[in-house]
């Protein structure tokens, strides 16, 4: 519901700002640089953040105003779990709004490799979550914990890989699975059994998932592989490959799970390269809801 999230940004900004400001134990003064996420996202949700970031700059006459790629916060929050961790590495940065599998040659330098052909990683596990019913939102925290407890063999949903060597992702055939799989136990009347489900469909997930991570790294000729992104904090992810990476010699690294889902350090971090380089946004800055990765916005 783009209007009602854009709503309830306007209602919470100021309060999340002064929530930050004290949980920092800083005042306006302390603020060298106001960065802020341009894009990608819901326009309505992204105006609403640059309009403040704008407002704030010229109320504190403190520029500079940085804008930043939220993706590329993702990535960066890996440097502040890891300050030694450098590029090149392979990135997979999977969330409620992107699946993306990117090669990081330098810092700001990106070649996508793939992307997800409909929904993200975190929308699969949220409309799972919902379809399971009582779930609540956000929806992948709940399925990892029931997988937890779940056959992960229960119910064998497809593994979808798309055409050979492609690195793609496509979730949407999997999350209508989960539904047939559902309307078919109702029909014939089986046990619905949430945590299998739950379990068999994360198999599902996390096997496309580390499967294509590594062979991205492969392909690549990196040593590293490094997650990102909301559905990074998912247990099977992350012990999946970590088993993956130590069979294949490859280095891994996630960060701790509250710097995985959105969080103002890691746009914190990225703004702070992105001024090193000389990105600076004015009182033009617009929000740009397909930004693509690596582009920097026009001097304005
Ligand atoms: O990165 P994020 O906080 O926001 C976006 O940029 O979208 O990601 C939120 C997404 C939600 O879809 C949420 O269900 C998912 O990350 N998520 C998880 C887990 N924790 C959060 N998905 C699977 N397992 C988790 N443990
Ligand atoms: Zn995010």
């Amino acid at each position: 519901m783009p209007e009602i999230a854009s709503r309830n940004h306007v209602e919470k900004i100021s309060q999340v700002i002064d929530e930050a400001m004290e949980g920092a134990g800083k005042s306006f003064d302390d603020m060298d640089m106001i960065a802020v996420t341009y894009g990608p996202g819901l326009v309505g949700a992204l105006l609403v953040g640059v309009s403040t970031a704008k407002a704030l700059a010229f109320a504190l006459d403190k520029p500079p105003l940085v804008p930043v790629n939220h993706i590329e916060g993702h990535i960066c929050a890996n440097f502040i779990e890891f300050p030694d961790l450098e590029p090149p590495f392979v990135c997979l940065i999977v969330s409620g709004g992107h699946s993306h599998l990117v090669h990081v040659k330098e810092y700001g330098q990106y070649e996508i490799l793939g992307r997800t052909r409909d929904d993200a990683a975190g929308e699969a596990f949220d409309k799972v979550a919902r379809t399971l019913g009582g779930l609540g939102y956000p929806g992948g925290p709940k399925i990892d914990q029931l997988a937890k407890v779940g056959n992960p063999e229960a119910v064998n949903f497809p593994r979808v890989y798309l055409e050979k060597g492609s690195l793609d992702f496509s979730f949407s055939g999997l999350k209508s699975a989960v539904l047939n799989h559902i309307n078919q136990c109702k029909m014939k009347d089986m046990e619905i059994v949430p945590r299998d489900i739950a379990a068999s469909f994360q198999a599902s997930v996390v096997e496309v998932m580390t499967n294509k991570a590594i062979m991205a790294a492969k392909q690549c000729g990196v040593d590293k592989i490094v997650l990102a992104g909301g559905v990074a904090a998912n247990n099977g992810l992350r012990e999946s490959l970590t088993v993956e990476a130590k069979k294949n010699d490859f280095e891994l690294y996630y960060p701790s799970l509250e710097l995985c889902t959105d969080n103002a350090a890691m746009i914190g971090c990225a703004g702070y390269y992105d001024y090193l380089n000389g990105v600076r946004g004015g009182m033009a800055l617009n929000a740009v809801p397909n930004l693509k990765l690596g582009v920097k916005p026009e001097p304005s």
